[in-house]
């Protein structure tokens, strides 16, 4: 095992509002982040898919909680600062109705307002806190602060900043890899800049299966769970374009959440290059052969390794 540096407060984002940067709130957004009481049963947290040491997510195919398999891929919340929508199909347009989604399910954390007022009366850091915020009531105070921390550990550090600001220069590999991402292999088209994503919804991903989906809402009856297709977009918008659409991802830090795609059928980064370069499986989508030879991938992958949190990157 190598090291590994976790939070690096020492940065932060311009668009953050000046609430989310207390300290305080950010210190009580952590403690919630970690704490199972928060979850029906006490046995589940935030924590408890988003592990701070897989770069925030739980490297699963698809999240496994309480023995079930959910639907999707979990994202990691390293990129929150980069979208405007959430989940991989958007559904939710600000970071406290996406936060409200794990809290209050019962499948993940399946928390209340009589679990919530419980623990915050019980914990003097969290109780100072929610006296010192502006919140109104115990929910809104929880679920602040959760997104100042999840704002607060988003990625801030990494070779491509070090080299866009000057301060380190690229290998001919990187700097290749580079020319290629923006030029002949087209991945800028939809992983644009600055934050390698458009936030819109495209088809792209291989084979669609069938899995067990999850009904929404606070059912955690087995027999509600059925088998089927993840429409992804079209769960949330009508219209054949967004049938089996998902959110064009972050590439920040792809070095460290794998496996990839919003259902995990990647592995690796090899065999997402792979998977571009024969112009991915659906006739109809929008992709199409690229002709890169397996130099060229290489370069690819060596710039996508720029993109990843120095924090999070294991030494040895
Ligand atoms: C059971 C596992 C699990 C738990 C527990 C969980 N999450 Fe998640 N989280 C996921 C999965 C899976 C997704 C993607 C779901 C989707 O797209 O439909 C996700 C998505 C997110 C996102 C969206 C990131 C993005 O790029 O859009 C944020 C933020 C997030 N979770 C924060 C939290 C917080 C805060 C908690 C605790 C209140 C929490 N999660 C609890 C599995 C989990
Ligand atoms: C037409 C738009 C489009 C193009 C072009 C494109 N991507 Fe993607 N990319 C997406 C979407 C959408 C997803 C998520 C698909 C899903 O989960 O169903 C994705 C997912 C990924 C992922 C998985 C990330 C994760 O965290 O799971 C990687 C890595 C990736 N793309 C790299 C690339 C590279 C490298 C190229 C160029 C060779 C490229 N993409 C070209 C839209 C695109």
């Amino acid at each position: 095992m190598g090291l590994v540096i976790f939070y690096n407060t020492a940065f932060s984002t311009s668009e953050d509002i000046t609430d989310v940067k207390s300290t305080f709130l950010i210190n009580a957004g952590k403690e919630l982040f970690f704490s199972k009481e928060l979850s029906y049963d006490s046995q589940v947290a935030c924590s408890s898919c988003h592990i701070p040491e897989k770069g925030f997510q739980d490297g699963y195919e698809r999240a496994l909680i309480r023995g079930k398999v959910l639907s999707r891929n979990t994202l990691s919340i390293l990129n929150v600062n980069r979208y405007l929508n959430y989940f991989w199909d958007g559904r939710a347009v600000s970071l406290e109705k996406q936060i409200e989604g794990p809290l209050f399910q019962k499948i993940e954390i399946g928390s209340s307002k009589e679990i919530i007022n419980k623990l915050v009366f019980s914990n003097t850091l969290l109780f100072n806190a929610f006296n010192l915020s502006k919140a109104e009531n115990t929910q809104a105070f929880v679920i602040s602060a959760l997104k100042a921390y999840c704002i607060d550990v988003s990625t801030k550090t990494t070779r491509y900043n070090q080299f866009l600001d000057g301060n380190i220069s690229f290998t001919n590999q990187e700097l290749s890899g580079m020319e290629l991402f923006f030029g002949k292999a087209n991945c800028s088209n939809c992983h644009s800049l600055p934050n390698f994503t458009d936030g819109k919804f495209h088809k792209v991903n291989k084979y669609r299966r069938k899995i067990i989906l999850q009904s929404p809402g606070n059912s955690t009856n087995v027999s509600d769970l059925k088998l089927g297709y993840d429409y992804g977009r079209g769960n949330v918008e009508n219209g054949r374009d967004a049938l089996f659409a998902f959110r064009t991802p972050s590439l920040f830090n792809v070095s460290i959440t794998s496996p990839y795609m919003h259902d995990g059928s990647h592995r690796t980064l090899d065999e997402v290059i792979d998977y571009y370069n024969r112009g991915g499986d659906i006739k109809t989508g929008p992709l199409y052969r690229l002709g890169l030879t397996n130099k060229e991938k290489k370069q690819i992958i060596s710039f996508l390794l720029t993109l990843s949190d120095s924090n999070y990157i294991k030494s040895q």
